[in-house]
């Protein structure tokens, strides 16, 4: 998938260094609910197990560098409270820190979207942001998702601390 200034395409073990400059950055992380990566190493194994489906999950490469600079993808939802549809996907994103507000991820989520509606006969998309965390609403907002309301998620990382998420839904 293509658009003018990004090629969603599969994760190679080759980009684990760049992977894990920016998925060390806490403030990605954190954001998203995970945590920050802490080793080439660990960058190496997220892209041989969370990133290993080619069919789901894409780096987002900025053209102009020819760098992975983020990843887009979707897949069966967790049990995380999300009040999904039976076999509704979750979407999943994030882009990196020195790339924010350029409407990158916008341009890869509607990529995502497009390729969606093309080769699937999947009829809703479903996702989650943290309500600290309007950015990513934006990003779903842009791309046609509509607020379906708010959950709370009990994250492990934050020694069980509630933070409220806002759910949003496409219908495709
Ligand atoms: C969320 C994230 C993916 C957005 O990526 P991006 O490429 O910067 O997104 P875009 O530039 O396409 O759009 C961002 C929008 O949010 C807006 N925005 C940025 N900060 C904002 C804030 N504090 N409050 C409200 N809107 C904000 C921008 O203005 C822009 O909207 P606009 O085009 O209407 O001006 C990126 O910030 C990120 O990776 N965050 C960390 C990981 C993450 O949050 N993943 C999603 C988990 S649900």
């Amino acid at each position: 998938m293509e658009s003018n200034r990004i090629i969603l395409r599969p994760w190679c073990e080759s980009d684990a260094p760049t992977l894990y400059k920016w998925a060390s950055d806490p403030d990605v992380g954190s954001r998203a609910g995970w945590a920050p990566h802490k080793s080439v190493e660990e960058s190496l194994e997220v892209i041989r197990t969370v990133f290993k489906d080619a069919t789901n999950t894409w780096a987002i490469e900025l053209k102009e560098t020819g760098e992975a600079i983020g990843a887009m993808g979707y897949g069966p939802s967790c049990n995380c409270n999300l009040s999904a549809r039976e076999g509704e996907p979750l979407i999943g994103y994030w882009v990196a820190k020195p790339y924010w507000n350029r409407g990158i991820c916008t341009e890869a989520l509607q990529l995502m979207i497009e390729h969606i509606r093309q080769t699937t006969d999947i009829k809703s998309l479903v996702s989650g942001h943290f309500i600290d965390n309007p950015a990513s609403g934006r990003v779903m907002m842009k791309c046609g998702f509509v607020p379906t309301g708010e959950t709370v998620i009990d994250e492990t990382q934050y020694k069980g601390k509630d933070r409220p998420i806002r759910v949003l839904r496409l219908e495709m």
